[in-house]
Parts: C-alpha cells; sequence; structure tokens
C-alpha cells in the first residue's frame, strides 16, 4: 500500500488486522509521521510479507480470524529471518489477559484500541530506535569477533617469523660473549649483554603475547590426564635451581598431600614455574616454599617466599596487564609485567581454578593456586591456532 522508498522514511513498518478500516487507519497515521507503511488484513499475508521482505516494526492485531495474532508472533520468533522483528500488539482495552500472553509469545509491546495517535506514534518510534540500535550492536559484535580472529590469527602466525631472527640474535650474541669468534674488549662484552639480555627479554614477551591471544582467541587445547602432583612439583623446583642457586636461595617442598590428579600437566607446570620463578626474582636471599594442601573439591598449590612482599594497596594490581610494581629490584629483577596476568588467565580460563595473592611488605608474599581434582574435558576450536608452545618461566 506504501508508495514511500523505505531508504527515504524514519522505518519500515508492517501493519497487521483484519478490520480494513483500523489498517487504513494506521497505515495513513504512519505515513503522516514519515514512516513507509505495508498493511496485511490476515496472518498468511503478513507472515509472507515478513518473509519476503521484513520490515522494522510490526504493529500485530490480536484477534484476528483463521491465525490469530499470536500464533502470527509465534510463528514469527520460529524463523531465523523474521524471529527479531520487533512486534507491538494491538489490543483491546483493559484485556489484561491478552498483553499478557503477547509478552509471552515475544512482543515488546502492545497498543490499547481505541488508538491515540500520539501513543502510537510515541512506541512506534522508541521501538524502531531500540530495533535499530540493536541491529547496529550486532553488526558491530560480528565485526568486532571477525577483528578478534584476525588479530589472533596475525599473532599467531607472526609468532615463527618473529621467533626465527630473534633466536639468531640471541645464540649469536652468546657465541660473540664465549670468546668463541675471539676475545671482546670490556666494552664490547658489555654491548653484547646488552643485545642478549634485550633479545630474551623481547622472546619472553613476544612468547607471553602469543599464548594470552590464543588463550583470549578460546584456541588453546587442554589435555587433562593423569599427574602425579609430587612429580610435577620436583619438575618445576628443578627447572628453577639453577635461577635459586645463584641467588643462593633453597626452595622446600612442604605437602601434606601428593595427590595423583587429573589435569593439564603443561599448563599446571607453567603457572607454578612462574610463580616460582616471582619468588626468586622478588626475593633477596631466603627460602622459597610450596605448601600442597588437599580440600574435598581442590587443590590447593601455595608458593611462599620471603622476599620484598607487595602492599596492601597494589596486591590486586600484580595480577593486571604490564604491571610492574615500583621496588628496589624492579630493575635487577626483569621482567616483563604479563606472567601473573597469563598465569591468572591460565588458571581461571584453562585449568578451571583459582590464584590469589597475600603478601605483607618485606615480610613475603604467598601465591596460591586451587585447582579442581579432576579438570573436565572441553569442547575446543582445533585449527592452525593450536600450536603447541614449550613450558617456560615467564
Ligand atoms: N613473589 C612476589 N613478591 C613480590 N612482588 C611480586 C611477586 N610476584 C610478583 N610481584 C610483583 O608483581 C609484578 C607482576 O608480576 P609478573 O606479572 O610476574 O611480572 P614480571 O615478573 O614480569 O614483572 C612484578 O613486577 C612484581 O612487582
Ligand atoms: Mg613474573
Amino acid at each position: 500500500m506504501s508508495t514511500n522508498d523505505p531508504s527515504q522514511t524514519n522505518g519500515m513498518i508492517l501493519v497487521v488486522d483484519d478490520t480494513i478500516a483500523n489498517l487504513r487507519l494506521l497505515i495513513a497515521l504512519l505515513e503522516a509521521a514519515g514512516y513507509s507503511a505495508n498493511g496485511a488484513a490476515d496472518g498468511e499475508t503478513a507472515l509472507m510479507i515478513c518473509e519476503n521482505k521484513p520490515p522494522e516494526l510490526i504493529l500485530l492485531d490480536v484477534r484476528m480470524p483463521e491465525m490469530d495474532g499470536f500464533e502470527v508472533c509465534h510463528r514469527l520468533k520460529l524463523n531465523e529471518k523474521t524471529r527479531n522483528i520487533p512486534v507491538i500488539f494491538i489490543s483491546a482495552l483493559d484485556d489484561v489477559d491478552d498483553k499478557v500472553k503477547g509478552f509471552e509469545v515475544g512482543a515488546v509491546d502492545y497498543i490499547t484500541k481505541p488508538f491515540r495517535s500520539n501513543e502510537v506514534l510515541a512506541r512506534v518510534s522508541s521501538h524502531i530506535s531500540l530495533f535499530r540500535m540493536r541491529q547496529e550492536i550486532e553488526q558491530a559484535n560480528i565485526k568486532l569477533r571477525e577483528l578478534d580472529k584476525l588479530k589472533s590469527l596475525f599473532i599467531a602466525s607472526m609468532s615463527h617469523e618473529l621467533r626465527t631472527p630473534l633466536n639468531s640474535i640471541i645464540g649469536f650474541s652468546c657465541i660473540l660473549l664465549q670468546g668463541i669468534s675471539g676475545e671482546l674488549s670490556p666494552q664490547q662484552k658489555d654491548d653484547v649483554q646488552r643485545i642478549n639480555r634485550s633479545g630474551k627479554h623481547l622472546l619472553d614477551l613476544i612468547s607471553e603475547v602469543i599464548d594470552i591471544s590464543k588463550i583470549e582467541a578460546g584456541r588453546v587445547e587442554v589435555s587433562p590426564q593423569q599427574v602425579s602432583l609430587q612429580e610435577l612439583i620436583q619438575e618445576a623446583v628443578d627447572n628453577m635451581l639453577p635461577m635459586a642457586k645463584e641467588k643462593n636461595m633453597v626452595i622446600k617442598i612442604r605437602t601434606d598431600a601428593s595427590p595423583q590428579i587429573v589435569t593439564d600437566h603443561k599448563y599446571l607446570l607453567q603457572c607454578l614455574l612462574n610463580l616460582l620463578s616471582n619468588a626468586i626474582k622478588y626475593s633477596v636471599q631466603g627460602t622459597v616454599q610450596i605448601h600442597v594442601h588437599s580440600e574435598n573439591d581442590h587443590i590447593q598449590i601455595a608458593v611462599e617466599d620471603n622476599g620484598i612482599g607487595i602492599s596492601e594497596e597494589n596486591i590486586t594490581r600484580v595480577f593486571d596487564a604490564f604491571e610492574r610494581l615500583e621496588n628496589h629490584i624492579k630493575l635487577q629483577a626483569g621482567g616483563t609485567g604479563l606472567g601473573l596476568y597469563l598465569t591468572k588467565k591460565i588458571v581461571t580460563e584453562l585449568l578451571q581454578g583459582k590464584i590469589d595473592a597475600k603478601s605483607q611488605e618485606n615480610v613475603g608474599s604467598t601465591f596460591s593456586l586451587y585447582i579442581p581434582h579432576t579438570l573436565a574435558a572441553r569442547q575446543v576450536d582445533t585449527d592452525e591456532l593450536n600450536q603447541t608452545e614449550s613450558s617456560r618461566p615467564l
């Protein structure tokens, strides 16, 4: 019935009413307000129009012969193509049951007969804007998901390109430092040491960013398996012994349980290595203790140090990305500020556990992992991003 071009109007509306006088009245009202309005006198015609040319809003009469408004609305909601079109019911005044049922079958609003023009236009306008906003958000979400996927793909594919030359920089600077290519002057040695340190720092940073991006993209495969906690902790300690020895520190394991658990060995090890490396890095001397405590539904693994500690106001910040607290040890300790952020992600998003930190400045810190006895297997998206990264201290 409309002759207007929908793109030039305030919105495209379908009016469905078996009373032709009502249909004419509503269409005239809507067109006068700048909308493009279409009419249908029965449910079948309405469904056909919606299928072929979905409007932005439907004004739907409840009482119609053959197919009533509820049935039309029900069918619209079953169809992927039409389910999101907002429906406003037209019902007789004070018919509370109709109104309630209308909302139950998916309507967004109702208008009572006899109409008041300004009320009809106010409701139509507000639902058209809501519909458009929702569509914009949906489009933006689709775009964001695409961009996020692209970002992850980009980072994953850059991984190899970045690591290869970096390994070369680190490897050859090591050869130079060992004097294999000839003795270096003290100044040259100092310069090459800087190159080596920066190379290693960059490699850590790249590895962490890649791990984080894979987890965020949901592209990490966890492999729950029987793990002997005692062996896993021993493996972590053995890995960290050289770093501890350099600072004359010892690592002690204190357990009241050494259970077999079902978890992802690689990722739990990665978390533990990170906590141990922090405990050593942020201590001047002393002992690092690992406590294992078994509860009904989880295992607590606590890494306790008597290092520099963290003040109460800073303790929550340590899990933020790129957060490195100001302290006298910061420069010498080196780091990226991503270790605990990544560890928290691994623990919560992959291992279905929790992490917390307790600390007192100049006394020491305890970081605890709470891991379920049995990690439930989950469906994963396997594709090119699922390359496995080796476990390493962060
Ligand atoms: N055991 C600890 N004792 C004191 N401070 C710590 C400890 N672990 C972490 N921190 C603080 O939290 C910050 C973030 O830790 P992390 O994310 O592992 O980053 P990084 O070790 O690369 O600096 C560290 O820079 C440090 O200031
Ligand atoms: Mg760290």
